[in-house]
């Protein structure tokens, strides 16, 4: 038997929302952050652009909130939307105090900072460290959190499976804590907590191609599934328009700023085309954007569009965009004298656990708070720079509800071991690899960014058949990261592909060739799948007005 390790709050992600919680929480509560690799990996350290906030006199709370459920085609919840951004000032100057160092420039002989734009915004809106947002705010954030006392981090520790009450025979369910896997030992220990949070982050990683670390498995996600929690809105994956295209380049954003400062999308003949599909041209939402270059892709049979910012100074370009310059530059693209080349690429998951404006799941005591979770501020589409914003705010929400209870929250008891004595060490890793490959292809032809009632179908029948085999396999062998990954990635597919079925109308981010319009014969509703083992009562966070679509998991 191995010591279990015991705290106030467990938080498992160590991005934006978790590391701001984490800080967020008064220094009485004893806190353990987990990452299932190094501390700072995950789509934060990546992003690019910045962080929405009305920080410019000329800006309103009102514009904000309208450009937000504009570009959510629908399907905002109004009272969250309000919430974040109304709060969005003062998180960019908590950010502030912690020494994060955002852009200056001049105006009229007085410094400011600098505010960017990006698609769906009427304004420049988007504070910013020039095109490395993400690095300055989880190295800031890392840095506070190291220094702090109450505070412990557990790096190569990747969660399998939360431990809820009716696990251990209870009757009312709550989460107790987790079972986790020391990467470095190879052992499953258990962490124990008054309260848990979910900050994994999002599930980009199904796709083959991504903007995303190799981090966006979905895990928290599937865990909240498998512990009760009900999902929402998994057909809306964002697919970021414009990926750099090389043979080398993983996963490499071209920041949305640099359409904000002027860029252009351009065919190989160095035509503009996106004022064909919207007169707001490349400014556009996301989804029209990156569904202007998916047709245009398939109907000139060619492998990428190409993006030109070249007709602005190099100066401007090197201030503005540093290390998309350079990294382009590695790879033999200098895009102050020629355009990139470019491709749309997952990005974002917009649905996700199902949070009250407390950050509550429908299990007590857990949490969700960032890309794992679904407050119903982005709706059918995010506006860009709007997910960094959901991050720190929805930490903070969380963060005063958990103080608020943490007294009175008992510590659980001494929980149950993980079982390993029926498992051996896996015979055949090869069933792993190829099932990831497998799985991340064929959702990228069949669930992609036009989808079909026929490819959704050949989707979920090869889902079910992965899923199986790979049940098998979890339950036979000793767990490792890659088997988990895989095991998650599945079980969000299966999630992403219902609701995909369910959505009989295109909307956001959510486009089929079989019902190819907006339906508005009925109010806008968001997608909600129900796990078997959910309690009854509770529902009472659902936004007055949606309509539930109800599903039932297998
Ligand atoms: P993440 O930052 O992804 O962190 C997830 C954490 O969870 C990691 O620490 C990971 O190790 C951990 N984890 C996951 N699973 C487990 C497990 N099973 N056990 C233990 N730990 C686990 N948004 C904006 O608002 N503005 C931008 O400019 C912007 N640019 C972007 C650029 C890129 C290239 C990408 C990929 C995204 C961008 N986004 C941007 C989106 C934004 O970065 C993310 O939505 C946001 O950072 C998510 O933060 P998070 O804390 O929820 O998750
Ligand atoms: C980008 O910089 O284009 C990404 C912004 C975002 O995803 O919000």
């Amino acid at each position: 038997m191995h010591t279990q390790h015991q705290y106030d709050v467990l938080i498992i992600g160590s991005g934006a929302a978790g590391l701001t919680l984490a800080l967020r929480l008064p220094p009485r509560a004893r806190i353990a952050v987990l990452s299932k690799g190094p501390v700072q990996e995950g789509n934060t350290y990546y992003a690019q652009g910045g962080i929405s906030a009305v920080l410019d006199r000329e800006d309103s709370i009102e514009a904000h909130v309208a450009d937000t459920m504009a570009a959510g085609a629908g399907l905002c919840d109004p009272e969250v939307v309000q919430a974040t951004v109304e709060h969005g000032p003062e998180s960019v100057q908590w950010l502030v105090n912690l020494g994060v160092r955002f852009t200056r420039h001049e105006v009229q002989g007085k410094t400011g900072y600098h505010l960017t734009r990006e698609g769906g915004h009427r304004h420049r809106r988007v504070i910013h460290a020039a095109d490395a947002t993400g690095r300055e705010v989880e190295t800031s954030l890392v840095d506070a959190v190291r220094s702090r006392g109450n505070i412990d981090l557990f790096e190569q520790h990747i969660a399998v499976d939360l431990i809820t009450a009716d696990r251990i025979g209870q009757k009312e369910n709550c989460c107790l804590g987790a079972y986790v896997l020391d990467r470095g030992k190879g052992r499953v220990e258990v962490f124990r907590a008054r309260c848990v949070t979910l900050t994994t982050g999002g599930a980009s990683k199904v796709y083959l191609y991504t903007s995303n670390p190799d981090t966006s498995t979905g895990d928290g996600i599937a865990m909240a599934w498998r512990a009760g929690c009900r999902v929402a809105n998994m057909e809306f994956n964002q697919f970021h328009p414009t990926c750099l295209y090389h043979p080398q380049a993983k996963s490499f954003l071209i920041t949305e700023a640099v359409r904000g400062e002027g860029g252009k999308l351009l065919l190989p003949d160095r035509k503009p085309f996106m004022q064909r599909f919207d007169n707001r041209g490349e400014l556009a939402p996301r989804d029209i954007v990156a569904r202007a270059i998916d047709h245009e892709m398939k109907l000139l049979g060619i492998d990428h569009v190409l993006l030109d910012i070249s007709h602005q100074p190099k100066k401007f370009i090197l201030e503005h965009f540093p290390t998309v310059y350079h990294r382009c530059l590695e790879l033999g693209i200098d895009m102050s004298a020629e355009p990139i080349p470019v491709v749309p690429a997952a990005h974002y998951t917009c649905g996700g656990v199902r949070t009250d404006l407390r950050a509550r799941t429908d299990v007590d005591r857990l949490y969700v708070v960032g890309e794992s979770a679904c407050t119903g501020l982005h709706g059918a589409n995010r506006m860009a720079s709007n997910s960094l914003l959901e991050c720190l705010v929805f930490a903070g929400f969380a963060a005063a509800d958990i103080e608020a209870r943490l007294d009175e929250t008992a510590m659980p008891p001494e929980l149950p071991e993980w079982d390993e004595s029926r498992v051996i060490d896996s015979d055949e890793e090869v069933v792993v690899s190829h099932n990831w490959d497998e799985l991340r292809r064929f959702m990228w032809d069949y669930v992609g960014i036009v989808r079909t009632d026929k490819r959704l179908e050949r989707a979920r029948r090869r889902v079910e058949l992965l899923q199986h085999e790979i049940q098998e396999y979890y339950w036979n062998f000793r767990v490792s990261n890659d088997l988990l990954e895989l095991r998650n990635l599945l079980q969000v597919a299966e999630l992403i592909i219902r609701s995909a079925q369910m959505r009989k109308e295109s909307r956001g981010l959510h486009y089929t060739l079989d019902y190819p319009g907006q339906d508005d014969s009925m109010p806008p509703a968001d997608t909600i799948l129900v796990p078997e083992q959910a309690r009854p009562g509770k529902v009472e966070h659902v936004a007055v007005g949606k309509v539930e679509q109800l599903g039932v998991s297998k």
